[in-house]
């Protein structure tokens, strides 16, 4: 049955801001990120220690994670694709890391550089290391509904690296259709696989919003009891130079679908809604959330 409450992971700060085509200054990023804690987000991604050539729009996490107000009860987590980066993570005084694997062969080797086998064997000494200094981690799953190299991926193998993450110490599992090309009966079908091995209450989910079906895919999925939700202020992401490549699921869109259905989110709209106007505006655009711009034109 759906959840009377969920637990949103607001994105926007990584996955966002990771696809723009210019840097954003820190000074933005920060005052993005504590707007979002005024808001009532209680999980705010800020940022990722990966490879400055891999990803340059992330270069400056250290420098966003010792700038920000940090507020009691909430979370800045980070990710971190190998042991390097959850030492930099550490070092930034972080209480929650994230590894990311895939569960198509071919985004593994575009995004991390390496097959999924050799990532969890990667992950392993991140893990280790992050229990030993009571640092929570949380463990993505891309491609989980179609890969943009390799197109169909079997929910076997999602299923299978979601299990291997739980295995290796993740206490959750986000699920990504990182190009947002499912629809509601599949991203149930695959999420309930998942659920079923691992547990609903370790099963998060993680939609990109390229085809319009974000929301659609989430509903069907909260009908299976699943409570954690990742999403982006304002659908940041889907940068003009990454083809084929769109935002998350937009948090206002998220907010007033189940502020609707009286799901409790504990996030205050309106403050949410300034901090997407904010952001996008710093941006030099509008909210791609249809919801932001019903309020903006209220
Ligand atoms: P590699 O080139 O195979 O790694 O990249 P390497 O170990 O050979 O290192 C290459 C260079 O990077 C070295 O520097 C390392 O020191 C440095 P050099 O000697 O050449 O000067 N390096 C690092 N620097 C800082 N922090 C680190 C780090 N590690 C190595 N942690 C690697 C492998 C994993 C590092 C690379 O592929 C990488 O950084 N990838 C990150 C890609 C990424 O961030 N993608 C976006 C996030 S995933 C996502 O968006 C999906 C998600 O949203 C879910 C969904 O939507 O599906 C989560
Ligand atoms: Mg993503």
């Amino acid at each position: 049955a759906r959840p009377v409450s969920v637990r949103i992971v607001e994105v926007g700060p990584r996955d966002g801001l990771q696809n723009e085509p210019g840097l954003v200054p820190v000074a933005t990023k920060v005052a993005l990120i504590d707007a979002l804690a005024g808001a009532g987000l209680t999980m705010i991604e800020s940022g990722s220690f990966v490879s400055p050539k891999w990803v340059p729009q992330m270069a400056d996490t250290a420098q966003v994670l010792a700038e920000i107000d940090r507020r009691d009860g909430v979370r800045y987590p980070v990710l971190t694709p190998n042991l390097k980066g959850l030492e930099l993570a550490l070092a930034s005084g972080v209480e929650e890391v994230a590894v990311f694997a895939a569960a198509s062969e071919a985004f593994s080797q575009k995004n991390i550089n390496c097959s999924i086998a050799e990532s969890l064997e990667r992950f392993a000494p991140v893990l280790d290391l992050a229990k030993a200094q009571g640092v929570a981690v949380r463990g993505y799953v891309s491609c989980v509904l179609g890969c943009p190299y390799q197109g169909e991926v079997p929910v076997a193998k999602v299923v299978e690296v979601s299990e291997r993450l739980i295995a290796m110490g993740c206490y959750e599992v986000s699920l990504g259709d990182t190009i947002g090309v499912g629809t509601p009966d599949k991203a149930k079908a695959m999420a309930r696989a998942v659920a079923d091995q691992i547990g609903v209450a370790r099963t998060a989910l993680h939609f990109h919003d390229t085809y319009g079906q974000a929301l659609a895919n989430v509903l069907a999925c909260l009908e299976l009891g699943i409570a954690t939700v990742d999403a982006a202020v304002a659908g940041l992401g889907g940068c003009p130079y990454a083809k084929g490549a769109s935002g998350n699921l937009a948090t206002e869109d998220l907010v007033y679908m189940l502020d609707g259905l009286g799901v409790d989110t504990g996030v205050d709209l309106d403050a949410l809604a300034r901090a997407g106007r904010a952001i996008t505006s710093a941006l030099g655009r509008t909210p791609a959330s249809k919801v932001a711009q019903a309020l903006a034109a209220k």
